[in-house]
């Protein structure tokens, strides 16, 4: 007998930097898709592709359909509402400049598609309420790309502390630093843009832009935060766009975390996370423009700090999302979260695996980190929702 055949025809709204990187994961994700979803095992063969791409900019949306054959290319000022009028269209990426998110997801979560959105979800929590109550009317998936949710380190890392809790003792502070060329110079190396430095696009600057993913990263490790304490400076003097932030954050189980981010002009993008324990420690780097991408050691008591095996962790990772035959070679966050999105859409899992209120969550401590900055005092989080 035939199987059913299930198709998910994916359109990208925005195809700029980030949108490579999805297009690569999803093309090797198609490419994959019989092992993936185990065609051989089930009743319905699961084909995802990217169907159509869309971007205001003709020449930028060419240059992707070249690399990446798609049926279907929009350009011009409509393109993004063109895409979504395609019938033939059953879920949407939206990677455009943050302002542009709100429209676009909302316009998508109406017309009953499935909805991938990058991070940060919208400019306020308001307007992140509003996408979650169009998600749940329309009975579709809404995932955010909170990318450090499918790192494979942060799970494993996290299941390793709670094996070890009584060798290592009690995790006591983080000291997390980001440090990223500004990313509005419009250089290849520093992201190719400059909405990065207008309010209007991108809302806020670091913080909001780029350490929303160590924040993120640090929840999904050791849960919910009650307090932020910031200050912060904007040295470059692009209005709205804090290029220095400081901040201490207070979690519900005890730990302090300190946050030093900063855009400077150094050659250097590179995000460090100490995490100290009573008799350990875990230090992990992830250096963008090194060739070894990630480093991460444990040094316990007296013993020599060792280097730890980022294969174990992807396998870790794999065997709890549930697709323990995936290769971890061919992979990398991306394509994790990719897959977690079309799977969300095959077992029709509308919160997905990375919610949406787990990006509002990230944002209402940022927003909080301003607020402290602007009142000078400590802010509270009240972690009503839930995350
Ligand atoms: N998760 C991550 O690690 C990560 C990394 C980089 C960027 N991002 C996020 O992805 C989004 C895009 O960032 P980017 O670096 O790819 O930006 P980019 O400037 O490289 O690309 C954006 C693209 O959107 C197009 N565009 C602008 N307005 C549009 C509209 N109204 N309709 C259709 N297309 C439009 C532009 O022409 C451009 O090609 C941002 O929200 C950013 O915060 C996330």
């Amino acid at each position: 007998m035939d199987k059913e055949v299930k198709r998910i025809n994916i359109g990208i709204i925005g195809c700029g930097h980030i949108s490579q990187s999805h297009i690569f994961s999803l093309t090797l994700i198609q490419a994959n898709s019989r092992k993936i979803w185990k065609w051989k095992e089930s009743d319905v063969k699961i084909k995802p592709r990217v169907y159509a791409l869309a971007d205001t900019n003709h020449k930028t949306v060419m240059q992707i359909a070249e690399k990446f054959p798609v049926k279907k290319v929009y350009s011009g000022e409509n393109a993004g509402d063109q895409l979504l009028e395609d019938p033939e269209v059953n879920a949407v990426f939206v990677l455009t400049p943050t302002s542009f998110h709100k429209e676009f997801v909302l316009k998508a979560l109406n017309k009953g598609l499935h909805v991938f959105v990058e991070k940060p979800l919208a400019f306020s929590l308001e307007d992140i309420d509003e996408m979650i109550q169009a998600r749940n009317k329309n009975n579709v998936v809404l995932q955010v790309g909170l990318i450090m949710r499918s790192a494979s380190p942060i799970h494993y890392l996290k299941h390793l502390a709670e094996q070890n809790a009584e060798k290592w003792g009690k995790p006591m502070n983080i000291l997390m630093r980001d440090s990223q060329e500004k990313p509005y110079k419009g250089a290849e190396e520093v992201h190719n843009s400059s909405w990065r430095k207008d309010q209007s696009f991108a809302h806020a600057g670091i913080l909001f832009e780029h350490s929303i993913h160590d924040i993120d990263a640090m929840v999904c490790m050791f849960g919910n935060v009650s307090e932020v304490y910031a200050k912060i400076n904007n040295y470059a003097g692009h209005p709205g766009i804090e290029d220095s932030v400081s901040a201490i954050l207070n979690f519900e189980n005890g730990i302090n975390l300190s946050l030093t981010a900063v855009w400077n002009d150094l050659k250097y993008d590179c995000r460090l996370y100490e995490i100290y324990f009573e008799r350990a420690r875990l230090k992990i780097t992830v250096d963008g423009r090194s060739e070894k991408l990630l480093d991460i050691r444990l040094l316990y008591l007296d013993e020599p700090e060792i280097e730890l095996d980022i294969g174990e962790m992807d396998r870790y990772f794999f065997e709890k999302i549930g697709f323990p035959h995936i290769k971890s070679e061919v992979t990398g966050p991306q394509y994790n979260e990719d897959v977690r999105f079309i799977n969300a859409i095959v077992n029709h899992n509308i919160k997905s695996e990375i919610t949406a209120e787990t990006g509002r969550y990230a944002q209402e401590i940022i927003e909080a980190c301003y607020q402290s900055n602007r009142e000078g005092i400590p802010i509270k989080i009240h972690n009503s929702k839930n995350n």
